[in-house]
């Protein structure tokens, strides 16, 4: 099969697409033909090992897993033994968590890993926005959100951003999105009650308070949202903070029993995959798709998304015919 393979650690230009191995699935495994994944900022930062401190984890001197890749859909190829859940054939998605490996034409994991069958009618692009979604919604479990809650989300342009703000809304919450110009009608169309352009005016000054911030980009920070927490508010970020002040100050909410920063990190969660699918078929929620790549341009994706300017996600097309209009 056709890999994307990254064997040094380094640049999108590292990468080669090779025929490696298609692996054979085990007992309890599927096999699953990869129609489409996505380039994200976990694996442009597992390509270039940042930060330093994911090395014992990803390999010290060497990347452990040559196939990047976290999010696909695809069909089912081949049942391993004992499997009941799957069928050849079946349409799937779901996501590689620690494993990697969808930036390939086939990718084998266990029938009980995070994989479900689609949503009926969607296509396969519409279906890989599982990582984003899974951090996203990680956050706002933590939050408790719910109805009457007010949350204020920074950068809700990104893959999480979007995510946040779409399920923010499904839980019922009032939606504040801060974003740039340029995604100010996208942050709207997803249903935020209020956006504000953080280019045009200072976001910490709009005259209103909530009970979360969420920093969905990791540019901002707990002591510049501070002023729009309310007394019992709580902040996260998605990112560890310059000198890691996000990780310090959870673990000083912690010992002081005011949760004032929180930083959760996603464990797995059978039950995420479907309540996600349930959404997607329900049109609540959807995948804001910002480029697509077919898998030959893939250094360029990688390039594209460390840029830090995708909305959303970006696809890679592994089998081009699936997005043609007509299909
Ligand atoms: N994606 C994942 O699944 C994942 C997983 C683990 C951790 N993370 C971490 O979570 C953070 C967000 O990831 P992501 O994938 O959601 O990000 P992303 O999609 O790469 O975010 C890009 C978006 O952020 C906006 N942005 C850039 N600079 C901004 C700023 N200063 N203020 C507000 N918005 C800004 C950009 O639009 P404008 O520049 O036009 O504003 C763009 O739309 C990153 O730190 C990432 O390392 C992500």
């Amino acid at each position: 099969m056709k890999a994307v393979v990254n064997e040094h650690y380094g640049s999108p230009d590292n990468l080669e697409i090779r025929e490696i191995p298609t692996p054979e699935p085990q007992a309890g495994e599927i096999l699953v033909r990869v129609h489409a994944t996505t380039v994200g900022r976990t694996d442009s930062c597992a390509l270039r090992a940042h930060p330093f401190f994911v090395r014992p984890v990803t390999g010290l001197l060497r990347p452990k897993r040559t196939v990047l890749g976290l999010d696909f859909a695809g069909t089912v190829e081949v049942v391993g033994k004992g499997v009941v859940k799957f069928e050849q054939g079946d349409r799937v998605f779901g996501l590689t968590p620690g494993g990697y490996g969808a930036h390939a034409e086939y990718v084998c994991l266990s029938a009980d890993g995070v994989v479900t069958v689609m949503p009926p009618a969607k296509r396969f692009h519409e279906v890989v926005v599982c990582e984003g979604a899974w951090y996203a919604n990680t956050y706002l479990k933590k939050f408790n959100l719910r109805p009457g809650h007010k949350i204020l989300i920074y950068g809700a342009s990104g893959a999480i951003g979007t995510s946040a703000v779409q399920f923010s809304k499904i839980y019922g919450a009032n939606v504040t999105a801060i974003v740039s110009t340029p995604h100010l009608d996208l942050a709207r169309h997803l249903g935020a009650d209020r956006v504000v352009d953080y280019t045009a005016e200072d976001f910490t000054k709009i005259g209103d308070s909530f009970d979360f911030v969420l920093d969905a980009v990791g540019k901002t920070s707990y002591f510049r949202c501070r002023p729009l927490l309310k007394r019992e508010g709580v902040f996260a970020a998605t990112d560890l903070g310059p000198w890691w002040q996000n990780v310090i100050l959870a673990i000083w909410s912690t010992l002081t029993g005011k949760e004032r920063v929180v930083f959760p990190t996603p464990r797995h969660d059978p039950s995420f995959l479907e309540f996600l699918k349930e959404r997607i078929q329900a049109g609540e929620f959807r995948a804001v798709i910002d480029r697509e790549y077919p898998l030959r341009n893939i250094a360029d994706a990688y390039r594209y998304v460390e840029t830090e300017q995708k909305a959303g996600i970006v696809v890679i097309k592994v089998v081009p015919e699936d997005f043609s209009p007509e299909t």
